[in-house]
């Protein structure tokens, strides 16, 4: 039996994920599910990347130990995508992995040393050790150079990320590295010898160009000393290995690769070469230092790097937990069957393109193409099989001259022509879906689906149902749906798993659809005489009305019980206080909290501060008032300026990094991080006038 192992990536544990991780999920568990069903023995990695500078610091804002941070959060992630039963219980992914796991630490020093112990194809050591000396952006563990960066507008302070618009972090000292310079040609010659390395085209000739245009060695380790939360350098433990090194590396040790745990129960020669599918955003890093590591080492490069694109929302930005724009998991699981969002995964965004999407999208989607489409299809035929044949499948032999008559009266049930149809459909479905191009795999299936609609609307069971001449011809377009059906459910198994069970369940199929190959089908399968169970609605319509209601009435609850101060809101989890009857205060309490109206005149970060902006405030007074809040890395300065806010004035003040901070900005906050959004005013109000 040939091995197919494919993986996502491994999601940072430092936060929850959204629908932008669900993505990639889906869509792997989608192509391993047809692989199964073709006959492959599969493997599928998902899990969590959970070493590095960003994670210890996630996790001190949380007042966390690093490893209770990231237990927590990989625990919610893998919860996460139990619910929306991607795990192995519900046939999704083998294991879900953690860079924390002793046998990954054996596996990845295993490859650290074999890396050190080769040779470059220029001859010379792959890793050595020097001095670093640069800028370094925590949230995108990467050293950045000068074209990745923002120049700070104020003298003195960091520069910015371009990608994630926080401060840089300052990196002189010693240093292992990566001799990543060495292996340009050779790079380019398996980019040259096999053009399904990285893929689409377009990605493949952006990395070749990248690769063409020099590479620089890269820093590998960082002084144990200023990043603790990672592996040790084997031998060397004053020192950590760079996060990527680390969380590449568990593409092979979840199979086996340098330790005996997983070799064991997985096996590294069985499944490995694997497939990566990534997200655009980490390319470079899979394109080109993943296959440099392997290939220092003497390890079998991966057959397949797939990147796709970004979901974006509305304004086209990079859907992430930092801008606060999210597709939210628990929402979706509360309004959407799961198979709904599975399908709006592959259907709606083309793989390997960006995609615009929302809630509103992913409604429409599902009532077009679901409640209207395939829902409808199912449920008219199994109903009308229902009524005029007694829930029978019927019998489909048609004399050809009642063919012939039929055809006069405009019913198409020549048997030839769908069949050839269908499997004219079927091939075009696995030749899409073989390139990763899901979307078109799934416009043959609705081709099909209108086909056979318009084969059921042009012969009019309901009319045929009166006239006993035509009972054989009524007895054969049914039969034709239900076989088309039966091709249906097993075709889209994968990307729908628990429609199409109930689907071949109605139409009493007591073969497992994860297990038929759709290769293999054939017409004719379905027996007349089964028994076909009672109609039953597989995709019931969506309210868009209520169900937005619904989501922008949570999302405004889940903001406005999280009333932290903007100060502490960042680290802070936003969970609702009990009402309790302590809780209560009198009203003359509240009145003692002076909130006035402000408009922030000045607003600048503050040199190495990640988290704090500096702003002066008027708010009616002869003089501003200097304000501190840690909103930093949400909100940029410029964005502040000019903008009315709500001060609590009557705070002591107090000190922040040298800065007297006089008073507080007031914001909401909510999600895991914590995130805040600034209270505001919609209509003009003059500064200094109280909130009561
Ligand atoms: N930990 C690294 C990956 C290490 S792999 C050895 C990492 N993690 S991440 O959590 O930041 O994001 C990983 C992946 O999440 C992206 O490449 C992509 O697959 C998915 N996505 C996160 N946000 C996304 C969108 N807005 N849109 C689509 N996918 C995105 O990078």
């Amino acid at each position: 039996m040939s091995s197919f192992y494919i993986t996502t990536p491994i999601y940072y544990a430092n936060t929850l994920p959204h629908l932008g991780h669900l993505y990639t999920t889906i869509v792997a568990d989608c192509v391993q599910r047809q692989m199964k069903q073709r006959g492959f023995d599969t493997y599928f990695l998902t899990g969590t990347d959970e070493h590095g500078v960003n994670i210890e610091r996630a996790a001190r804002a949380k007042g966390r130990t690093p490893k209770e941070h990231v237990d927590h959060i990989a625990g919610a992630l893998e919860q996460m995508f139990t619910e929306f039963h991607l795990d192995r219980s519900h046939g999704g992914f083998d294991i879900f992995m953690r860079t924390t796991e002793p046998f990954h630490y054996e596996g990845v020093s295993h490859l650290w040393r074999e890396a050190a112990k080769g040779k470059t194809p220029k001859g010379n050591d792959p890793i050595y050790k020097g001095h670093y000396e640069g800028w370094f952006c925590a949230a995108c563990a990467a050293f950045k150079t000068e074209d990745e960066y923002a120049r700070p507008t104020t003298e003195g302070q960091p520069p910015l990320c371009l990608i994630h618009e926080i401060s840089l972090d300052r990196i002189s000292e010693e240093s292992y590295f990566f001799r990543l310079s060495d292996y340009g040609d050779a790079l380019l010659e398996q980019y040259e010898s096999n053009p399904g390395f990285v893929r689409p085209d377009g990605r493949r000739n952006e990395v070749i160009s990248f690769v063409k245009s020099g590479l620089q060695d890269l820093s590998i380790s960082r002084m144990k000393s200023s990043v603790s939360w990672g592996i040790p350098v084997p031998d060397d433990p004053d020192h950590t290995m760079f996060v990527w090194f680390d969380a590449l590396s568990n593409y092979i040790t979840a199979i086996g690769y340098g330790n005996t745990e997983r070799q064991r129960v997985v096996g590294f020669e069985r499944f490995w070469p694997g497939i990566h599918l990534i997200g655009k955003d980490i390319l470079r890093q899979h394109a080109i230092y993943w296959p440099a590591f392997l290939m220092a080492a003497g390890v079998e490069l991966p057959k397949m790097v797939f990147a796709h694109g970004l979901l974006l929302d509305p304004q086209n930005r990079k859907m992430s937990k930092t801008i606060g724009n999210t597709v939210e998991l628990p929402l979706l699981r509360e309004h959407f069957p799961i198979d709904a969002v599975r399908y709006f995964c592959l259907r709606e965004v083309v793989f390997g393109q960006d995609g615009k999407i929302g809630y509103e999208t992913l409604i429409d989607r599902a009532n077009s193409d679901l409640a209207s489409g395939l829902g409808n299809l199912v449920s008219r035929t199994v109903s009308m099989i229902q009524k005029y044949c007694g829930g029978l499948v019927p019998n489909s032999t048609l004399p050809e001259e009642k063919y012939l008559l039929a055809k006069r009266n405009g019913v198409d049930a020549d048997p030839q022509a769908l069949a050839s149809a269908l499997e004219f459909s079927r091939d075009q479905f696995l030749a899409h879906f073989e390139e990763f191009a899901f979307s078109r795999a799934l416009e043959q299936v609705w081709q099909i689906i209108a086909r056979v609609d318009k084969m059921l609307s042009d012969a009019k069971p309901w009319i045929l149902a009166k006239d006993e001449e035509q009972r054989e011809v009524l007895q054969a377009v049914l039969y034709r749906a239900a076989e088309s059906i039966r091709w249906l459910s097993v075709m889209l198994y994968p990307v729908m798993p628990e429609a199409s069970r109930a689907i071949a369940a109605q139409f009493g199929s007591n073969t497992d659809i994860a297990t038929v190959d759709p290769v293999t089908l054939q017409w004719g399968g379905l027996s007349a005489g089964t028994t076909i169970a009672e109609a039953q609605a597989l995709f019931p319509r969506i309210d868009k009305a209520k169900t937005m209601e619904a989501i922008n009435r949570t999302r405004m609850d889940a903001a406005a019980q999280s009333g932290e101060s903007v100060a502490e809101a960042v680290s802070v989890d936003a969970t609702p206080a009990p009402k309790e009857e302590s809780n209560l205060i009198d009203i003359a309490d509240f009145a003692k909290v002076e909130l006035r109206v402000g408009q922030v005149l000045t607003a600048e970060r503050i040199p190495k501060a990640d988290k704090l902006l500096r702003f002066t405030v008027d708010i009616g007074e002869p003089e501003p008032r200097q304000i501190l809040a840690g909103i930093a890395q949400y909100y940029s300065p410029e964005e502040m300026i000019g903008r009315k806010v709500v001060v609590v004035a009557n705070l002591p003040p107090r000190k922040l990094r040298g800065f007297e901070s006089q008073g507080m900005i007031c914001a909401a906050s909510y999600g895991e991080e914590g995130r805040p959004v600034i209270a505001t005013f919609t209509e003009d109000v003059p500064n200094g006038a109280r909130l009561k």
